[in-house]
């Protein structure tokens, strides 16, 4: 009898595969559920060394499918939630609303309701863990950092959904007493993310050498973190964080678009052995994204007084480290883009 069962959902994307992988780890006594619809951005690859080990279930399913979600929680009586699964990339939001609607919003509603509905009002013990993004709080000027208190001001359809599911999530706790948390964390990066986001894009794009895109003029300003340490402050919070309560999360990692790509060039030309110079020569601005936020930064105070997590790497580390995964992972890199990964999955599940 585990401990523990925990549902972890988009266990199969970026964050939430380095979240299971933690979980399943540090803690052999618990049991964890990767429910995982595997959209485009969900990889199984991504946890295949964790795939066997007795402690780990994959389930594979559709947040916003009531039916199959309130099946999934009767079957495991899960005593937490750490709920990642969402559309994630802001520029298809601006080409497909509807879709991040349904998963972001709906689908969270979806999973409140299948928690209310297992837990019946016995809560001792029980925790709801939604994770979030600093993208609810706005875009910031030169100046100033967001804090859990700064008002909710969304600009893009992403960001948008991702505020109404906060939202949603905070009206369960006072509604109906739901124990729920919630973290606000600033731009992730590191091993296994999907190469639609900016750096991965940039390493592939560089390897390859073809050009870089650079919206605008690259000034843009974003807070960035390593994705393992953003998989260890989740650990923190949903273990000792108080029910009710928001903890933002950051890297104490600002860099603008522009100055972050150039040092990605740099460590990308000492790696390749390519002459310095060579890499930069890629960069290409390219016409800005539609209401594309000027600055993201996060005061993560309160985590770090309140719980003791800070960051341990520093940007310029942690991209040595992401660089090197990826270009000793081009077979990985090869299955996401080519949808091979999809071949995986039918060997590994269809038949257990
Ligand atoms: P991702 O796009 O890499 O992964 C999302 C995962 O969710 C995938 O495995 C996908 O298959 C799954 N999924 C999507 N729709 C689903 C559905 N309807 N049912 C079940 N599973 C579904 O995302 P990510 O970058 O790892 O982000 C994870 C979470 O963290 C998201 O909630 C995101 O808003 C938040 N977040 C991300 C960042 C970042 O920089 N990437 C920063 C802060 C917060
Ligand atoms: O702040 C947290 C958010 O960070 C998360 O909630 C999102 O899920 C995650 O996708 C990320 O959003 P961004 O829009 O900041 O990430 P992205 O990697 O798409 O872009 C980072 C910056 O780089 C942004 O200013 C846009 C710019 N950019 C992006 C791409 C893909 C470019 O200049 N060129 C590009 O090709």
């Amino acid at each position: 009898m585990a401990d523990k069962t925990i549902i972890v959902t988009g266990g199969a994307g970026f964050i939430g595969s380095h979240v299971v992988r933690l979980l399943v780890s540090r803690y052999p006594e618990y049991r964890i559920i990767n429910l995982d619809k595997l959209t485009y951005a969900g990889n199984p690859e991504n946890l295949s060394d964790v795939e066997n080990k007795p402690n780990y279930v994959f389930e594979r399913k559709d947040i916003t499918d009531a039916e199959s979600v309130r099946a999934v929680f009767d079957g495991y009586l899960p005593d937490g939630v750490i709920h990642l699964a969402a559309e994630s990339h802001v520029d298809r939001s601006i080409s497909c609303p509807a879709e991040f609607v349904m998963t972001n919003v709906v689908g969270t509603a979806t999973l409140l309701d299948a928690a209310l509905a297992c837990w019946k009002g016995r809560f001792e013990g029980k925790r709801f863990y939604h994770i979030s993004t600093d993208e609810v709080y706005g875009s910031l000027g030169r100046e100033g950092r967001f804090t859990e208190t700064t008002p909710y001001s969304p600009r893009s359809p992403y960001s948008a959904s991702k505020a109404g599911a906060d939202h949603l999530v905070r009206a369960y706790f006072h509604t109906f007493g739901l124990p729920v948390v919630i973290s606000n964390c600033s731009n992730n990066y590191g091993p296994n993310q999907f190469p639609e986001k900016l750096i991965p894009l940039a390493i592939n794009n560089i390897r390859d050498g073809l050009p870089v895109p650079v919206y605008g003029k690259g000034e843009n300003v974003r807070d960035w973190l390593y994705v393992v340490d953003h998989a260890c402050a989740i650990d923190t919070v949903f273990h000792r964080g108080r029910n009710g309560e928001t903890y933002n999360i950051g890297g104490n990692g600002e860099y603008a678009n522009i100055d972050l790509i150039r040092m990605l060039c740099r460590i990308m030309d000492g790696k390749l052995q390519r002459a310095e110079g060579t890499s930069e020569r890629l960069i290409t601005f390219v016409k800005d994204r539609a209401g594309h936020d000027l600055r993201y930064a996060i005061d993560f105070t309160r985590l770090e007084r309140e719980l003791g997590w800070k960051p341990s790497l520093r940007l310029e580390e942690g991209l040595e480290k992401t660089v090197d995964w990826y270009l000793s992972n081009e077979q990985w890199l090869q299955h996401t883009v080519s949808g091979a990964y999809r071949q995986y999955y039918r060997e590994q599940y269809e038949n257990r």
